[in-house]
């Protein structure tokens, strides 16, 4: 029996090893590359420095990982290959950022509202597209990546879908849109509704998603999807 029971051991030991070394991760429900083309400087970069390079760039290297240049993006890790041109499904970003390896999600997850949110099923499929497309890395794309600041761009949607109500002469519960120091200041009943950089903290977001049951005239307080995410950039970006 003992003898049995420890060659069974002996044998069942290092098999067991190996395949705990080798397990490779399962990508089959993770979500699907986009079915395009896709713009390292429009598209890529731009989720990086928005998920990552706070972690992994000039001011800190968390893991010894940094992704503001090739090489240093591209270097192999304890988890493999972070980015293995070609093959999405084999590089160990992906897998990080679908939380396919124990306690290894990245971004990693966070207790503050607000920071830290989870790529979303768009933005993974981009990356995954970029890497299946060869993976070319364009230098310089940091210069590239835009700032969204009121004026530019928020501005010009606030007086589309605002201006109506809450302009300059006599606006809606006091709440004027057109100029950034009014609407950082916010209105009579509701206060402030933006904390510069912390979405979560924003109940201007609850409002323009039209999800603000309290306010007359829910519906006119909608926006579309993209001009939501730009004012959550915007604000995300400090709302300046
Ligand atoms: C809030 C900080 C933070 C953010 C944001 C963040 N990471 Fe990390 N990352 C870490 C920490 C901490 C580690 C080290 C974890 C460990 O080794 O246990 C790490 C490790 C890694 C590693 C492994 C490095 C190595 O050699 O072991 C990779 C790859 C990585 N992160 C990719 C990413 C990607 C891709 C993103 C964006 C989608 C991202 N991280 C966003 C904190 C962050
Ligand atoms: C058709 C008119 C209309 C439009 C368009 C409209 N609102 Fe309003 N809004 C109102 C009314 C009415 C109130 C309630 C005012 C009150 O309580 O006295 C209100 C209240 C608000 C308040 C709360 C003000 C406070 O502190 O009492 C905010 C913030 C606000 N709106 C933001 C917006 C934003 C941002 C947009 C554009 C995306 C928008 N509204 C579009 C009519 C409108």
């Amino acid at each position: 029996m003992k003898i049995s029971l420890l060659l069974a051991l002996g044998v069942a030991l290092p098999i067991a090893a190996v395949a705990a070394e080798k397990k490779s991760v399962d990508t089959s429900k993770i979500p699907l590359p986009v079915p395009r083309k896709v713009d390292f400087v429009k598209e890529v970069y731009p989720i990086f420095k928005d998920a990552c390079i706070s972690c992994h760039g000039p001011e800190k290297q968390k893991g010894k990982y940094r992704m503001d240049s090739k090489e240093a993006a591209f270097k192999d890790t304890d988890y493999g290959p972070t980015i293995v041109p070609g093959k999405s499904g084999d590089s160990s970003i992906i897998h990080m950022c679908c939380n396919l390896i124990d306690e290894m999600m990245m971004p990693p997850p966070s207790d503050k509202p607000g920071k830290s949110e989870p790529l979303t099923a768009e933005q993974i499929g981009i990356l995954r597209a970029w890497i299946d497309q060869g993976a070319e890395w364009v230098a310089g794309a940091d210069s590239y990546v835009k700032s969204v600041t009121f004026e530019a761009d928020i501005k010009p949607i606030f007086q589309q879908a605002c201006g109506e109500c809450h302009g300059a002469a006599a606006p809606k519960g006091e709440f004027a849109a057109l100029t950034l120091e009014a609407v950082l200041k916010g209105g009579k009943g509701y206060g402030k509704v933006i904390t510069a950089g912390d979405v979560k903290k924003s109940s201007l977001i609850t409002i323009v998603s039209g999800q603000d049951e309290d306010l007359p005239q829910t519906e006119k307080h909608k926006l579309q999807p993209k001009q939501i995410e730009l004012v959550k950039k915007w604000i995300e970006q400090g709302a300046k």
